[in-house]
């Protein structure tokens, strides 16, 4: 099968958006330092309007909903164009509405039970969350010895910078790597987004 689009770089950049207004000129930032795949969390109030401006205005952007906690949100995800969704989580609500609805989730596990539960609920590809916390490139390839051979992917995220990027991407179980280090918050409201590009650029070096 081909690797849909949202993995095909291997990076997803991980945004939280607290202007509405900043979600297009963050997405062309990520595209001109090289990255088109990026997740807007349902953190803020402004995170559907944002995807749905990105969707509208940067076609070359490829847009996830993340933080997606409740079946509502995957609902709002969906209405607002998301073309992938993420959760923190593994939940069965959220599993099941984005299996109604058609919307490829990248729900998170961190351990043996919560991978074995993920593929159950028919899911192949799991956030591994969060990654540098819970023993990061190590405990990942521990995981892997038992579900390598059941074609699991996972998309490590959480503490990952550009200096630990490819010891993950190193994996071939590892679908891609997520991370805010390249458009953290505060950049964002601060509308940096020449620093934004440099450090989205950095990271694609890296891969
Ligand atoms: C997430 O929700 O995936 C994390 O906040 C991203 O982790 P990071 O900010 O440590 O990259």
């Amino acid at each position: 099968m081909d690797t849909p689009i949202y993995l095909q770089q291997r990076l997803v950049c991980v945004a939280v958006i607290d202007q509405a207004d900043d979600a297009v000129p963050l997405a062309e930032a990520l595209i001109a330092g090289g990255l088109n795949t990026i997740e807007v969390t349902f953190r803020t109030a402004g995170a559907a309007e944002a995807i749905a401006r990105i969707r509208r205005h940067v076609p070359a952007a490829c847009v996830g909903a993340g933080t997606l906690l409740t079946a509502d949100q995957v609902k709002q995800a969906v209405d607002a164009g998301a073309q992938f969704g993420v959760s923190p989580g593994l939940s069965e609500a959220v599993s099941k509405a984005a299996h109604d609805l058609k919307l490829p989730l990248f729900p998170g596990v961190i351990t043996p039970s919560e991978i074995i539960r993920a593929l159950d609920l028919g899911w192949k590809t799991l956030k591994f969350f969060p990654a540098e916390t819970f023993g990061g490139v190590n405990a990942l390839k521990a995981l892997i010895g038992p579900f390598g051979h059941t074609g699991v992917k996972f998309i490590p995220t959480g503490g990952i910078t550009a200096a630990t990027l490819p010891t993950y991407l190193a994996l071939p179980q590892v679908a891609a790597v997520g991370g805010s280090w390249m458009a953290e918050r505060k950049l964002v409201a601060e509308k940096q987004w020449a620093k934004v590009t440099a450090l989205t650029a950095e990271a694609m070096g890296k891969k």
